[in-house]
């Protein structure tokens, strides 16, 4: 465990939570917030790529309409709920994180937007699910069930990319890590008493999406140490911050 899971996310989940309770909905609007923010914004992110990666680029609009099409099934979940996503929290949480994208996009970073997009975007993605479809409402759980899937292939997509590139990528991945992981980890701190509030643990989570990320590492050519220290730094970099 790190300092950050020990520090910023102790605190056990709520037992049990009611869906239909104004403490739950009120939570669930800012959840639901991040969710359907993230996919529009894995949406467009895909559509920029499409443009940078020519070759792919039928095969990126393709992910990145899944992308859409997510996040109308999440805001469906809310609505569901009577929730309405709160959107203006969740942009200014992903601004940070959707600004250095836009950064490598300009410098023709390719690495540097497939890392941001494809492994870390999508473990955050696949981690968040994975812990939410355990304690999600019966209306969401086969939606979040089958988005899971999708978030799968859209990591694949990246790992296959940089793995094939991975001597000339690998200064640009690991830079791009030190950068983009303390923000998107702080997007997690912001909205970690809210998760307990709909029964998930956020240091659960926080652990899964480092494991998750540590193995896309490994899988696109570091060592496991190296991935492993690259991960630890810049979520030891958020605690001490
Ligand atoms: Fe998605
Ligand atoms: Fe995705």
């Amino acid at each position: 465990m790190t300092s950050l899971q020990s520090v910023a996310f102790s605190g056990a989940p709520a037992p049990s939570p009611d869906p239909t309770s104004p403490v739950y909905r009120d939570a669930y609007s800012r959840i639901n917030g991040v969710v359907v923010v993230g996919e529009g914004l894995a949406d467009r992110h895909f559509r920029l790529l499409a443009r940078a990666i020519p070759e792919d680029g039928a095969e990126l609009l393709r992910l990145g309409a899944m992308e859409g099409r997510h996040a109308r099934d999440f805001i469906g979940c809310g609505a569901n709920l009577g929730v309405r996503p709160d959107a203006a929290l969740a942009k200014q949480l992903f601004a940070p994180l959707h600004a250095l994208f836009q950064e490598c996009d300009r410098s023709r970073d390719l690495a540097g937007c497939l890392v941001i997009q494809c492994l870390i975007v999508e473990c955050f993605a696949v981690a968040a699910y994975r812990a939410y479809l355990p304690v999600a409402d019966a209306y969401a759980q086969p939606i979040t069930a089958a988005v899971l899937a999708d978030e799968a292939e859209h990591l694949n997509y990246g790992e296959q990319w940089l793995q094939g590139r991975f001597a000339e990528v690998a200064e640009a991945v690991a830079a791009i890590c030190r950068s983009a992981l303390p923000v998107t980890l702080q997007i997690l701190q912001a909205v970690a008493e809210d998760m307990r509030t709909i029964g998930m643990d956020p240091s659960d989570l926080v652990g899964a999406f480092c494991e998750l990320f540590e193995q896309s590492l490994v899988t696109i050519g570091f060592s496991g140490a190296e991935a492993r220290r690259l991960v630890f730094r810049s979520v030891a970099a958020v605690s001490l911050g």
